[in-house]
């Protein structure tokens, strides 16, 4: 049993990080699961893994990445195809970029920032609410930040994507709550993943760590948050159980996001 019995999810991102993470708190709770990634090789190794532990989940993999529109079709339809629904999709890909004052922002990386964090985001919903509009069913979960909702130094173009995502969010919920499809997105703080390792090596290359340390002093609860505490969030707005939550970005950073100075 569980939150997501029998419901076929779609997870872009799914390899690692928060994406993999969701989808072993799915796989925990009943769901099929369509994994997309563009790294191949971790993508299979996540799926061994989830049925290690869940050896009944029906998972199928795709190896596609989400800045291309033709291959964001391709997931949609081979998951139609395998499950013959979307449920539930979690629209979580995306980079960070480089670190760089504003004026400084190297072109083809900000380029790149958009073209995955709002292009790919843009896309599946494009495809995927178009089979969730026939069902007259679905559950969406876009992947902003908490630089969705606030500027983080140095990191313009990820920053003005996560916000653009906060945006389709309520455009979204607004459009397509009427055919039983509600959209919401996550805004996380720093959560433990290989992304945010990598973000601590470029601010103190010398001692990754001890940025990480410092990050944390300035959270209410001490401490990085973990991509399993944000998975059972996903799980539960990815489910039945969430009946009228639309169009809101939920911040899950143990409270940061609230302070004005030190805490
Ligand atoms: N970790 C955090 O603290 C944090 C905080 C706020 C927001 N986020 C957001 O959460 C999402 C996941 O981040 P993460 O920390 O798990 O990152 P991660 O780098 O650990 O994992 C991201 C996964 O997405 C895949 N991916 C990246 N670009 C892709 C593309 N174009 N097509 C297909 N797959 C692609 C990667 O191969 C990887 O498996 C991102 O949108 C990120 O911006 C993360």
């Amino acid at each position: 049993m569980g939150r997501l019995k029998d419901k076929a999810i779609v997870i872009t991102g799914a390899a690692m990080g928060l994406g993999y993470a969701a989808a072993l708190e799915a796989a925990k709770n009943g769901a099929k699961l369509s994994l997309v990634d563009y790294n191949g090789e971790s993508l299979e190794k996540a799926k061994t893994v989830i049925l290690e532990q869940y050896p009944d989940t029906k998972i199928i993999t795709l190896v596609a990445d989400v800045s291309d529109e033709a291959a964001v079709k391709r997931y949609v339809d081979e998951t139609v195809n395998a499950f013959g629904t979307i449920d539930g999709f979690y629209n979580n890909a995306g980079i960070e970029g480089r670190q760089a004052p504003l004026i400084e922002y190297d072109l083809d990386v900000f380029r790149k920032v958009v073209d995955i964090n709002l292009m790919g985001v843009y896309y599946g919903l494009r495809y995927v609410i178009p089979v969730m509009q026939q069902q007259g069913y679905g559950r969406i979960v876009n992947v902003a930040s908490v630089g969705g909702i606030r500027g983080v130094m140095n990191q313009t173009a990820y920053v003005a994507t996560k916000h653009a995502v906060a945006g389709v969010t309520k455009n979204a919920s607004l459009e397509y709550g009427r055919y039983g499809i509600l959209t919401n997105a996550i805004a996380p703080g720093a959560i433990l993943t290989p992304m945010v390792a990598e973000a601590f090596k470029q601010v103190n290359p010398a001692d990754p760590k001890k940025a990480e340390a410092e990050y944390a002093q300035a959270n209410p609860t001490k401490r990085l948050g973990l991509p399993e505490e944000v998975g059972k969030l996903v799980v539960f707005l990815l489910s039945e159980d969430c009946s009228y939550v639309n169009g809101q970005t939920i911040a899950i950073d143990g409270g940061q996001s609230n302070s004005y100075g030190n805490v």
